[in-house]
């Protein structure tokens, strides 16, 4: 099992040193874990300029392509993610929130399908939970097949001692992460999910649409042509039909609303 871990914060703080306690509970688990780590704080990713090469012409030719490529790759190699965050403000940390600008086209164009991710959180007082929340309403738009959520209350800024509760909060959570990563079960998507999958496809399969300026979509979701979710993962038969109303929906809706990426 290959796993990931990506510090979304800016430093090696109260979230670092949980995200620690939950490697070690992993690692107790089952010592045959790989484990790699990014921090975002080394990358010097410049901010998202909003050039929107990547829903245009593809991700490939986004101008911080030689940072984001790494990362992706590393995403794709990994059985689960780990995401270190923060919480400031009530929400990610910038430099996470930057990095997730830099994926926002796979909303369009989804990929990590088998993944699943598990999010840790922090926060002085109050908003690990939206903090974690929101990260949790992104992810499944990349693909990720589940998503874990480990929001804690350390009450310091940073010189957090996990409590017994919250030590027994996340080893609880850790191992239902590792139980579900090691089981390699895959779960039903949810209607979140299912509208922008099928919606997109429908607006894209067989319609250029706007021909001046066109998209990488219109390249994109041929190969998923006449199913309603990815391949590999289980459907029910209700879900099979919703993906189907939502699909004739897109049809219908791509005859006359035709978005263009003019600049
Ligand atoms: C810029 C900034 C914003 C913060 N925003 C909040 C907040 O909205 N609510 C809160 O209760 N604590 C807030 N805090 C406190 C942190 O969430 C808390 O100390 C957290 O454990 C920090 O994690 P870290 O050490 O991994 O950075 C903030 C701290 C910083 C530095």
């Amino acid at each position: 099992m290959r796993i990931l871990i990506i510090n979304g914060g800016p430093h090696k703080g109260n979230t670092w040193r949980l995200t620690e306690i939950v490697r070690e509970i992993l690692y107790n688990f089952d010592k045959t874990i790989m484990f790699d780590e990014i921090h975002l704080s080394d990358i010097d990713l410049p901010f998202c300029t909003g050039c929107s090469n990547c829903f245009r012409k593809g991700h490939v030719v986004c101008p911080h392509n030689k940072k984001m490529q790494p990362i992706m790759d590393m995403i794709e190699e990994s059985d689960a993610v780990i995401f270190s965050v923060p919480c400031f403000q009530g929400h990610l940390p910038g430099i996470l929130k930057n990095f997730t600008d830099h994926m926002a086209f796979m909303l369009h164009r989804p990929r990590y399908f088998t993944k699943k991710a598990l999010i840790i959180s922090t926060t002085g007082g109050v908003s690990a939970d939206s903090t974690t929340k929101t990260l949790a309403a992104t992810l499944p738009g990349w693909g990720f097949n589940k998503c874990y959520q480990l929001p804690i209350t350390a009450l310091s800024w940073n010189d957090y001692k996990p409590t017994e509760k919250d030590l027994e909060k996340t080893t609880n959570l850790t191992k239902k992460f590792y139980l579900d990563v090691k089981s390699g079960k895959m779960h039903v998507p949810g209607i979140g999910v299912l509208i922008p999958f099928n919606l997109f496809q429908a607006m894209y399969v067989g319609n250029k649409g706007e021909k001046e300026y066109p998209t990488e979509d219109n390249n994109f979701w041929p190969k998923y042509k006449g199913m309603r979710y990815a391949p590999g993962i289980p459907m029910t038969p209700l879900k099979r039909f919703l993906g189907w109303v939502i699909y004739l929906v897109g049809k219908k809706l791509s005859k006359t609303m035709i978005i263009t990426y003019k600049k």
